[in-house]
């Protein structure tokens, strides 16, 4: 790979991936004859030097930039809803989704809400709610600033219910993006544990994809190529970030979205419950629950597990891949124990619970029940 060209790619949509390719965005709204476009951010995003760049660049070019930041952690509900009237109330012709996956999946969401007026969770995917999105979708561009979620491929959007803070899924083809700029530059400030663990979580999506049950061998081809860019990418990014090492790690993310095309596993079955429970930050929960669910899944699927051995490059063969992933965990800085986020034993009940019912459970290699995640819980304490 040379790092000094810009690429374009169309699987599965438009992607312009390089260093400095945000500054054809300008051009781009232009030829599309988009004026108003709702820029969805966070709070900390909207603070940073290249946003506001990204914003005076669409200026000059004539084109006003509706900046909407107000969202959760976990967004919920409401979130969407305010973003929604903010574009209505400006008559924007055009969403764009500039940050990591929250402000992803909020722009996301924005987008299916502008011509879909019912309860937004009656497009909830467990309820087959992509069926009820027949309306168009506003034109939707996604800029990710952090190698994480992957989000900027995907076409679903997890929101949180606004009381309960249970995580709803939607999802429908038309809300894919139209367009991606994926530029490595935006993610070089990254600070270093936001770095190491969003790209715990870009590492996950891979291997729980790879993992994931069912015959995809275009979507394995993919993961195992993403865990080897990662294996050789994240301990740079994290603590000695260069264009290299960065630009490894925001394709690997925008791949193990792809992949997971194919479907996740029981490591994030085991971290959703931690954001829904102790409202902890996704990366650092899928880096807690890693080793764990990776250990549950080698009994049967020693095969795999030695091509990710390989992919991740590890040389000693009395390693196994879970002792392998915790010591990466651990050389990254990352939280050991889930009581070190503010986990007790009273709240394993309800964790387990919430994991045997998880959205991601249905795809993993081996069946999971409610014994084997308070086991699990209680092991990772
Ligand atoms: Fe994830």
């Amino acid at each position: 790979m040379d790092f000094t060209q810009r690429y374009a790619y169309s699987f599965p949509t438009n992607i312009r991936f390089g260093a400095g390719v945000i500054d054809e965005l300008p051009v781009h709204l232009n030829d599309k004859n988009i004026r108003k476009p709702l820029v969805v951010t966070d709070g900390t995003v909207k603070e940073l030097p290249f946003f506001k760049s990204i914003i005076n660049d669409l200026d000059k070019s004539g084109i006003q930039g509706v900046v909407f930041s107000e969202m959760h952690k976990n967004p919920v509900k409401s979130d969407v809803l305010n973003g929604g009237d903010v574009y209505n109330e400006n008559k924007c012709d055009a969403i764009i989704g500039l940050g990591g996956g929250v402000a992803l999946d909020v722009a996301r969401a924005i987008a299916l809400r502008i011509n879909h007026k019912r309860d937004l969770f009656d497009y909830d995917d467990l309820l087959d709610g992509w069926k009820l999105v027949t309306n168009e979708v506003p034109y939707f561009v996604t800029i990710p600033t952090n190698a994480g979620t992957g989000s900027e491929v995907g076409r679903s959007t997890v929101i949180s219910e606004d009381e309960s803070h249970i995580k709803r899924v939607l999802f429908a083809p038309q809300l894919l993006a139209s367009q991606i700029f994926a530029d490595p530059l935006l993610t070089m400030d990254l600070p270093p544990f936001f770095t190491a663990a969003t790209g715990i979580d870009a590492l996950s999506h891979n291997v729980e994809a790879y993992l994931a049950k069912g015959f995809h061998p275009m979507a394995d081809g993919i993961a195992l190529e993403a865990i080897s860019l990662i294996a050789e990418s994240l301990e740079t990014a994290t603590f000695n970030p260069d264009i290299e090492s960065r630009s490894k790690m925001l394709i690997a993310s925008l791949m193990g979205a792809v992949a997971f095309q194919k479907g996740l596993g029981i490591i994030h079955s085991l971290a959703h419950p931690l954001s829904t429970v102790v409202n902890a930050h996704h990366g650092t929960a899928i880096s807690l629950m890693f080793g764990k669910g990776l250990e549950f899944n080698t009994p049967g699927n020693e095969v795999k597990m030695k091509r990710l051995a390989n992919a991740l490059k590890i040389s000693d063969a009395g390693t196994s891949v879970n002792d392998h992933i915790n010591h990466m965990t651990q050389k990254l800085n990352l939280p050991q124990k889930i009581s070190e986020i503010g986990v007790k034993s009273e709240h394993i009940g309800s964790l387990a619970q919430l994991a045997s019912e998880d959205f991601c459970l249905p795809c993993n290699p081996n069946p999971a029940t409610k014994e084997d995640f308070i086991r699990i819980y209680n092991e990772s304490l």
